[in-house]
């Protein structure tokens, strides 16, 4: 299905989730957002994890403490129990299908291998989702080389990511933020963590921007999907720096 074919459901749901969003941008920068207990800018989201591993299991529960609704899922979901008990009633375990029916927005934290195989079973429901966020890499210690080497044909990994996924609207984020990181260095004191991102999408970058305030760190664009194949491990931007670093690193890169 491409963006044109969305039903009328599908775009109510964009415009709200767009709406929340732009009065989210003002919001999230006055004290005030931190102290509310729902997140700011309006109703909680409902945003399903593929991959609750220790990327995808830190991120979720991050997202839950900030007021969202996760679904995480696994293909053996009863092994999540654990995950979502301590978690409590807004966090909830589910099969890869369950949790993309349930998400307004979708994170993929997934060993890249498995990218091509979501993109065949689930690309469609994918490009109906307001925000996919790809925190997927491609290693080619873990991955191998042959895929490695093609994501690198396709201009690097969110390029490569959009390829599987015609039609979604990705940002690439967190993908060279240890999973210990995201909980020891959310809200840090003083200058936050920033997080690069990278996405052709508006509505997508605005959202995936407020979720990265709402969890205690700061969104810092560094372009198009193009320029994913910098959020990966092993790049300058990989790893704990503050916005005014990663802007540096950036200017660094053209
Ligand atoms: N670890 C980090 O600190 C970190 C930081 C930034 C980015 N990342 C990236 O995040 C991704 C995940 O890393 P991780 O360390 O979290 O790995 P992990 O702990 O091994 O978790 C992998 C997750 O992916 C799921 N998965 C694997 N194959 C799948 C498939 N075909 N369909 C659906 N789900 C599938 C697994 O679910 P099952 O329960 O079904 O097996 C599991 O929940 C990688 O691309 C990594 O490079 C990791």
């Amino acid at each position: 299905m491409t963006k044109d074919q969305f039903t009328d459901h599908d775009r109510r749901d964009f415009l709200r989730i767009a709406a929340s969003s732009t009065a989210f941008v003002a919001l999230a920068a006055s004290p005030l957002a931190a102290a509310l207990a729902q997140p700011a800018g309006g109703a909680p989201l409902k945003i399903g994890m593929i991959g609750s591993g220790r990327e995808g299991g830190a991120l979720g529960s991050a997202f839950v403490k900030a007021g969202h609704q996760v679904m995480f899922s696994s293909r053996h979901p009863e092994q999540l129990k654990g995950l979502v008990d301590g978690l409590g009633p807004r966090a909830q375990a589910g099969t890869v299908d369950q949790a993309i029916a349930f998400g307004d927005v979708v994170a993929i934290v997934v060993p890249y291998t498995a990218m091509e195989e979501i993109g065949k079973e689930h690309a469609a429901a994918l490009a109906r989702k307001a925000l996919v966020l790809d925190v997927s890499n491609p290693i080619a210690r873990r991955d191998g080389e042959e895929l490695a080497k093609w994501v690198e044909q396709q201009g690097g990994a969110g390029l490569a990511t959009a390829k599987l996924l015609p039609g979604a609207h990705i940002v690439r984020a967190f993908n060279a933020i240890n999973y210990t990181k995201l909980s020891e260095d959310a809200h840090r004191p003083g200058d936050p963590i920033g997080v690069p991102i990278a996405g052709d999408d508006q509505n997508a970058m605005a959202i995936a921007s407020n979720l990265i305030r709402q969890i205690g760190f700061e969104p810092v664009l560094v372009g198009g999907l193009a320029m994913g194949k910098y959020l990966v491990p092993g790049t300058p931007l990989s790893g704990e720096h503050s916005p005014a670093e990663i802007r540096q690193i950036v200017a660094s890169l053209h």
